[in-house]
């Protein structure tokens, strides 16, 4: 298994509009803004509607008084940051192996993926390796563990207003991906300044292959996102937190929630960060459209798969992706 996503794929497997237009960028019409949902509103009803209503139309939204302390955020993008500012020897030290987790460097000459990345399970507990956690700096462990925690509480969140508006119980979706056992795995991407960033990318264009993601990103711009055959700017907002909709979210909902294509350029001058949190189901489960929702009238759009067996299946398109186009 490579990694939670499509990172040195090229886009010739993708829909050939996304390689069309793969060079303009959107700025700023109205009904062209990235929803922007604010959690501070009381009114449950409400917050139900926005997450959903963005869900179904873009597949991504930024939330802004999510309950995550502005200065935990911080403490996390400090911790992040000392950890690649290290020398290389001392990153080797949780150097990927098999897995996907652990410290990678993908600076190649001439080639579109340009970073080096991080990444590790957060929870449950079962599944975490702590050897791929960084021993320096020393509150890295700590930082991470009050993180998960907030982190959590706010997906939590998120997946029930998700359930009720599909008009199931607010547990269901967290309870389709294992409840407790659903696996959270953060990523610290880094991606070094490029003097060539109009040729080199930072992450390839992907959709996220687990349910959902949650992104903290640095001040540097780079995310964009497709929509309307446009690459779509991912304002940077301080202290919000960016979530997309995933594969499997979108396999789940029949189809009612959108998978969000997104890539991340590089910047001319600035390092550019962003710490998502990949959230997905039980590697041994059953994921396919919620039989709740399929129906003679509604047929199920996507098949139902083992999580384990879908992750294989993406991972060697991506693999043969990679092959075909070098
Ligand atoms: C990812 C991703 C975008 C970014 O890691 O899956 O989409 O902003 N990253 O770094
Ligand atoms: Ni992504």
């Amino acid at each position: 298994m490579d990694d939670e996503r499509n990172h040195n794929t090229s886009s010739s497997s993708l829909p050939s509009l996304c390689k069309q237009s793969a060079s303009s960028t959107h700025r700023g019409s109205l009904e062209l803004d990235i929803p922007v949902v604010d959690l501070s509103v009381s009114d449950e009803k409400f917050l139900m509607r926005e997450v959903t209503k963005s869900s179904e139309e873009w597949g991504i939204f930024q939330v802004v008084n999510h309950g995550i302390p502005t200065d935990l955020i911080r403490q996390l993008q400090v911790v992040g940051k000392q950890f690649f500012d290290l020398p290389e020897a001392e990153k080797e030290a949780v150097a990927k192996e098999e897995d996907i987790e652990g410290y990678k460097r993908n600076y190649l000459e001439g080639i579109k993926a340009w970073d080096e990345h991080l990444s590790h399970r957060l929870s449950p507990a079962s599944v975490i390796n702590y050897k791929y956690w960084p021993k320096n700096p020393p509150q890295y462990r700590e930082v991470n563990e009050e993180y998960t925690r907030h982190m959590k509480k706010l997906t939590e969140k998120i997946l029930g207003w998700l359930s009720e508006g599909l008009g199931l119980p607010s547990v269901a979706l967290l309870q389709n991906l294992g409840g407790e056992m659903a696996e959270y795995v953060i990523r610290v991407n880094y991606y070094q300044p490029s003097p060539k960033s109009d040729l080199a990318i930072g992450a390839a264009v992907h959709t996220d292959v687990g349910a959902i993601t949650l992104l903290i990103p640095n001040e540097v711009p780079g995310l964009q996102v497709f929509k309307e055959e446009q690459w779509l700017d991912v304002e940077y907002i301080n202290s919000a937190v960016v979530v997309f909709i995933g594969d499997q979210l979108m396999r789940m909902s029949n189809g009612r929630y959108k998978n969000v294509l997104h890539r991340a350029k590089l910047d001319k001058e600035n390092v550019r960060m962003s710490w998502p949190v990949f959230v997905a189901p039980r590697h041994d489960l059953l994921v396919g459209p919620l039989p709740e929702l399929t129906g003679d009238e509604n047929p199920p759009k996507f098949e139902t798969l083992v999580y384990q067996d879908y992750l294989h299946q993406t991972f060697e398109k991506w693999a043969l992706d990679k092959l075909y186009s070098s």
